[in-house]
């Protein structure tokens, strides 16, 4: 799966967002280890905090039905009524990112209505993070 393809994707989950308070439209596309994707959009809330982005959407999806080996996710999000722009995740998402992916492998692509990309790995995203190895004593920095 090409990183465009994998931009398609979450350009097209992003039809999905639920934003009627930030007008802030988000959509992500996951590829997981054995090829399959799990899409996501972000979903608001009246009461704000229930609200979820649409990378964890994504994410949440895929670990829902067995998936735990991630490769890596499109992000394309951007103001309704407007072009997408480079929209880099929240702390909350990299975080989740880092409970089920490699920091040195796992790979986040930005993308923009111009068709701009960025690409980073998620160690360059949230480095000297807190993991699961740290809480089995295998305390493993990047
Ligand atoms: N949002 C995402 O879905 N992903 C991001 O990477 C950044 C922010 C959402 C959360 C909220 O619904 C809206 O965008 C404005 O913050």
């Amino acid at each position: 799966m090409s990183d465009e393809k994998l931009m398609e994707l979450a350009l097209a989950a992003r039809e999905g967002s639920y934003s009627p308070y930030s007008h802030f439209r988000v959509g992500a596309a996951l590829l997981c280890a054995d090829g399959s994707i799990y899409t996501g959009c972000n979903i608001e809330n009246a009461a704000f905090t229930p609200g979820i982005c649409a990378e964890r959407t994504a994410i949440y999806k895929a670990v829902s039905e067995g998936k735990r080996d991630f490769q890596a996710i499109a992000i394309a999000g951007g103001p309704e009524g407007g072009e997408p722009a480079l929209t880099a995740p929240c702390g909350v998402c990299r975080q989740v990112m880092r409970e089920f992916c490699d920091p040195e492998e796992f790979r986040i692509i930005l993308g923009a209505g111009t068709g701009e990309k960025q690409v980073y790995l998620l160690k360059e995203l949230l480095p000297l993070s807190f993991g699961p190895d740290n809480l089995k004593g295998k305390e493993k920095y990047s």
